[in-house]
């Protein structure tokens, strides 16, 4: 190979990303100055690589230091990359979720453990419920309590007109998925199967879908699967059986709702209020509607140069919400 064609191959593997192929071409490089008689680039092009590769290595064994790189080539578009630091305490969950959630946690830090005795963590995900009740959040939270980055899968990214595209760009993704450790996170997931209705060629979306369900049956990596979903109704039956936990989330009832709209509400005076008529009007309102509602009325309060919150300011708040959702 020429010096200009190690010159175009080494930038194409930096722009895919591609590490070990980068440095497989820079061999090259060094073996082709060698044969030419130009011992001391040779030497000089070596020594780089030993460098390169020492650093990277200790990038990948520096203990308890987050690194994570930017999607970069045909993944740029599909992964979206962030590091949360919530965690599941801040979330407000009933105690059955709460305690699921607390066992894939367990289970994710023992991995382990686990393996060593032939066992495998949970660590398929499916997270079924109406909008709002805190599916995306809980994967945030997840990714904050494991300390490993949270990938979400663009879905307008990844699904094009060419359904051999979508394909392929689903393999990069559960490449990733094996190569970086982290949550990956395919959010509002029906959408991979719900252009079957409208589109002309329901047999390629099918495939999509197919493909999608036999990657996440290979998968064998250790990172972390959550596929959320508004519409459960959307997905095959057979395909829940393909997670190792299926988690459903609720509105919350009329308890949770209180402690909803207490904790958002906990910076301001909140003595008069009437609770029991005010968790009567939040039937039916999400938790995201709820933390709304919640903001409106503190904004109220603030307007008024006040910090206390009255009942009429909430109850009004909360049936803007409802005729919204409606
Ligand atoms: N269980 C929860 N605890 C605390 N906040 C929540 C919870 N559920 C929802 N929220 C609030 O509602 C917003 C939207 O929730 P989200 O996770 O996006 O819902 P979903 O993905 O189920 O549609 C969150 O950003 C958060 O402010
Ligand atoms: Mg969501």
């Amino acid at each position: 190979m020429s010096t200009s064609r190690h010159m175009i191959a080494l930038l194409k593997s930096h722009l895919e990303g591609d590490d070990q192929e980068f440095l497989s071409v820079a061999m090259q490089a060094a073996a082709h100055e060698a044969r030419l008689g130009h011992g001391a680039i040779a030497q000089q092009l070596r020594d780089l690589i030993d460098e390169a590769k020492r650093r990277s290595a200790a990038v990948q064994n520096r203990p308890g230091q987050l690194v994570v790189l930017e999607p970069r080539g045909d993944l740029a578009n599909v992964l979206s990359v962030q590091t949360p630091s919530i965690r599941l305490a801040d979330m407000a969950l009933p105690d059955v979720l709460a305690e699921r959630l607390q066992r894939v946690l367990l289970e994710q830090r023992q991995q382990q453990r686990l393996r060593e005795h032939g066992l495998q963590p949970r660590r398929k995900l499916l997270f079924i419920g109406p909008p709002g009740s805190g599916k995306t959040m809980t994967a945030s939270a997840l990714s904050g309590e494991l300390h490993t980055p949270l990938f979400t899968i663009m879905l307008e990214g990844l699904i094009t007109k060419f359904m051999g595209e979508t394909a392929a760009k689903l393999r990069l993704v559960f490449e990733a998925i094996r190569q970086t450790r982290g949550v990956y996170l395919f959010d509002e997931f029906d959408a991979l199967g719900a252009h079957r209705n409208q589109s002309n060629d329901v047999g390629e979306i099918r495939r999509v879908l197919n493909s999608f369900l036999q990657l996440l049956e290979k998968d064998t990596s250790d990172s972390l699967i959550v596929a959320a979903t508004n519409h459960p109704e959307m997905l095959d039956r057979a395909l829940f059986r393909r997670f190792d936990d299926v988690i459903e989330y609720h509105l919350p009832d009329a308890p949770l709702a209180e402690e909803i709209l207490r904790r958002k509400l906990a910076l301001f005076e909140t003595g008069d209020l009437d609770w029991p008529r005010l968790v009567g009007e939040t039937e039916g309102l999400s938790h995201a509607e709820l933390a709304r509602a919640s903001e409106e009325a503190s904004k109220d309060a603030v307007l008024a140069g006040s910090t206390r919150i009255t009942s009429e300011a909430l109850s009004s708040a909360l049936r803007e919400r409802k005729a919204a959702s409606r």
